[in-house]
């Protein structure tokens, strides 16, 4: 039935038991938990063993969320894994997680759009579900970024954390379901947020890991402000494209980059910090893997009631950002 709203049916998460806290980065790198917890707001983040992967996590999220929007895994039409550490090369992260879950009746499928992944994936199933290509999906944005981490690098080490969130989409009645949604991109601040080494332009040699061109090398200051300035500008877009108002939103969750990102789009929105959804201290950043996280948090904690406003946006390397607007 084509032209039905999609909405979130479902929503899980998942991440490792490994804690990698401010005061265990003082003793690696020349930090402090109060430089970290003043400049970013994270005091702790998720941090996978050696021996755990993506997969592991995406897995765990995607079967919490499809059993809480009781469905079966043969029910989804498409699974979309947003990751920028995937379990391989070949096949898809999406792939492996279809097939230990038993989705096979899915078309499945990666998406690299960095944080802005997550609703990359949403964007897109909103699409097929609304042009009645598909039925049910679900959308996982899952990572293990630590693996990239350059823990060398004070920058950029303090940021990163793992885990997975998943959230199952299907047509929805009435009023409930997403508004509105848009996702973009820019290539030419490819450098403000980048893993050089590793595929085909500089391939993998004992030369470019011993140079480290596989970790994660950011220029933070200037992806600040791009961050906050996409963020806000893609938001009211959404919002005017839903027919809303800024002090509508009853909750915002944005990608959880840093705290004062956080605060300083939900102060251009005119969004006051009582409506905004904030685990930056305990999860830090996790790419992709932010938002659905968030999400299931605030599902689980009833954080979000039916007819709520719920407005979700990201930014990421790319440098790609989004937003999606929904009645809960
Ligand atoms: O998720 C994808 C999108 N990611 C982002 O949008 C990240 C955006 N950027 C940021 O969150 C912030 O820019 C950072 C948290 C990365 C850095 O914070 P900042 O307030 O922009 O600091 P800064 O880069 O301007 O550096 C200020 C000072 C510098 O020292 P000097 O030159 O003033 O002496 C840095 O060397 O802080 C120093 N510094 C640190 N000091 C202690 C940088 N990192 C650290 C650290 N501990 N971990």
């Amino acid at each position: 039935m084509a032209n039905q709203r999609a909405g979130i049916l479902g929503t899980g998460h998942s991440y490792p038991e490994g804690i990698l806290t401010n005061a265990d980065l003082a003793k690696m790198v020349e930090t402090s938990d109060e430089w970290i917890t003043t400049r970013t707001g994270i005091k702790q983040r998720r941090k996978a063993a050696p021996n755990e992967y993506t997969s592991m996590f995406a897995i765990r999220a995607v079967r919490q969320a499809i059993e809480r929007a009781r469905l079966d895994p043969a029910d989804i039409e498409l699974l979309i894994c947003a990751t920028v550490s995937p379990d391989q090369i070949l096949p898809s992260t999406g792939c492996i997680i279809q097939a230990e879950i038993g989705a096979h009746n899915a078309a499945a499928m990666d998406v690299v759009a960095a944080c802005s992944g997550f609703l990359y994936g949403v964007s897109l199933a909103d699409s097929m579900i609304r042009t009645g290509q598909v039925r049910y999906a679900v959308v996982v944005g899952a990572e293990v970024l630590t693996q990239y981490v350059d823990y060398t690098d004070r920058q950029t080490c303090v940021l990163f954390g793992d885990g997975a969130g998943a959230a199952v989409l299907g047509p929805v009645d009435g009023s409930r379901g997403i508004l509105a949604s848009k996702i973009k991109s820019d290539g030419r601040y490819e450098e403000q947020l980048y893993s050089p080494g590793g595929g085909t332009r500089r391939r993998p040699t004992a030369e470019t890991l011993a140079a480290g061109d596989h970790f994660f090398k950011m220029k933070g200051n200037e992806l600040f402000k791009v961050a906050v300035r996409s963020m806000t500008e893609i938001s009211r877009e959404v919002l005017e494209q839903g027919g809303q108002k800024e002090e509508d939103v009853d909750l915002f969750i944005p990608h959880q980059a840093n705290q004062r990102i956080t605060e300083a789009v939900a102060d251009r929105l005119n969004v006051d910090m009582s409506k905004v959804y904030s685990n930056i201290a305990v999860h830090g950043n996790t790419s992709a893997a932010s938002i659905p996280i968030a999400l299931d948090e605030c599902v689980q904690a009833s954080r979000v009631k039916p007819g709520d406003l719920v407005l979700m946006t990201s930014f990421g390397g790319g440098v790609t950002w989004g937003a999606v607007l929904m009645r809960w």
